[in-house]
């Protein structure tokens, strides 16, 4: 009897039909499937697995199950990135623009973050008059006419997975890399980029733990995206250590700012570099990875990068006067904590920084909390980093009124300094490419 038999096969570690699955998916959706059968059927994916072909059919069923983005009218290789989600991760904002200058078009939809602050929308919002809601129709228009577009995930991308994803954290079926790896890549596919790069993070900072996990849900991903037909490629990343210097939405613009200046730290420039070099690639702009970061070091030294990303914000109508002038950030509440000792960047707890950045208001614990867009903090100094006495370390910023001391100590806790030097491990553990 339908839909038990589904439940059963699944329960019994058989393989699911690609017309099991999409039948499961078109019923749940319709209310066919009750809550608790679409449950019991997930706890049987997460003790029994799926093998690529299933995954692939439940990545294109969720997809399906709403709105499906037709970017087929831009000219050239539309490419789309996305992060598994870290801290002080304001990679989208600085390689978009780069690979966008250099004549990739961009089309990129991000949800909204839960956690430590907020995403790329979040982050967004904190310029004055930036639209993070775009028609379709808008959305292609801009990404045809400036080469990049960033909206807000529309409601009715993929709403299987919203279902399911919400069932799942109810149902302590969340860690499972088949799951995962079709939740993503099922709101990817429907946002209809054909080449997609994902930069899949481990560490104490991210989802996955360790990088062999990360490794296996990239994989993963990779392979569902290459068997829909995307060009998919992914990089393994560390969050060991936050990315960047910046924890905080406005923050993180001005982290931004001052990367596609020039100024970027040597941990997110490596990920920019890595990811960006991917883009141009896999759009089929470059033929080599040399010939891509060539192009990509260009479209920073010329300032054509910054110059996009101006584009890109006044086109979503955002006051750009600020630009290059002065920092977005207005927080008249800041504390700077100053090194007692000489030594080096040992450690950089992104978790408990993460923390401390929603204790002051960055990041929402519940989808419906409001956000404080120019609380949050920024370092000074990255891992390995020579510090001397008197240095400063961080700079909290706060609601005002609010007092810091207490975050101030959370703040430098969380460092670590040594008196000996220390080598930092590499950010990028792997390119995930399976082969074409
Ligand atoms: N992010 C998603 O979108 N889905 C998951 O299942 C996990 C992380
Ligand atoms: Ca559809």
């Amino acid at each position: 009897m339908w839909p038990i038999e589904c439940i059963e096969h699944k329960r019994d570690g058989k393989k699911l039909s690609s017309r099991e699955i999409e039948r499961f998916i078109r019923d749940y959706i319709a209310g066919r499937v009750a809550e608790y059968q679409a449950a019991a059927w997930l706890m049987a994916v997460y003790l029994n697995g799926m093998d690529d072909a299933e995954t692939t059919a439940l990545t294109l069923a969720m997809a399906a199950s709403g709105q499906e983005l037709d970017l087929s009218a831009i000219p050239g290789i539309v490419v789309d990135k996305h992060s598994t989600g870290g801290i002080a991760d304001t990679t989208t904002l600085i390689v978009a623009p780069l690979v966008a200058a250099a004549g990739v078009p961009v089309a990129k939809m991000s949800g909204r973050g839960l956690g430590f602050t907020g995403g790329t929308i979040d982050k967004l919002e904190a310029v004055p008059g930036f639209r993070t809601e775009l028609s379709e129709a808008e959305f292609l228009h801009q990404v045809a006419t400036t080469g990049l577009a960033v909206m807000g995930q529309s409601k009715d991308i993929a709403p299987a997975d919203k279902l399911l994803y919400a069932l799942r954290d109810a149902t302590g079926t969340v860690e499972s890399i088949p799951l995962i790896a079709s939740s993503i890549m099922s709101k990817k596919i429907a946002a209809g980029a054909k080449a997609i790069i994902l930069d899949v993070k481990y560490g104490r900072g991210a989802f996955m733990k360790t990088a062999a996990d990360a490794a296996r849900l990239a994989e993963t991903m990779v392979r569902i995206g290459r068997l829909a037909g995307r060009r998919t490629e992914a990089v393994v990343t560390s969050m060991e250590a936050p990315l960047g210097t910046a924890i905080g939405n406005s923050l993180e613009i001005d982290e931004a700012v001052e990367a596609l200046s020039g100024r970027g730290g040597k941990r997110l420039m490596a990920v920019v570099k890595a990811l960006g070099t991917r883009m141009l690639l896999a759009a089929q702009r470059v033929s080599t990875e040399q010939e891509g970061q060539t192009l990509l070091a260009e479209m920073l030294r010329s300032g054509a990068g910054l110059r996009k990303f101006a584009e890109f914000i006044a086109a979503q109508g955002g006051t750009i006067d600020w630009l290059g002038q002065k920092e977005l950030t207005r927080c008249h509440n800041t504390y700077t904590v100053y090194s007692d000792q000489d030594g080096f960047l040992q450690g950089v707890d992104g978790l408990s920084l993460g923390q401390l950045a929603m204790a002051l208001g960055a990041g929402r614990a519940k989808k419906e909390d409001a956000i404080d867009l120019h609380v949050g903090l920024r370092l000074h100094k990255e891992l390995g980093d020579t510090i001397l006495k008197g240095e400063p370390l961080i700079t909290l910023y706060g609601k005002d009124g609010t007092s810091l001391d207490e975050a101030a100590r959370r703040g430098r806790r969380a460092l670590s300094i040594s008196a000996e030097a220390v080598s930092v491990p590499p950010v990028i553990s792997r390119y995930i490419s399976c082969g074409e």
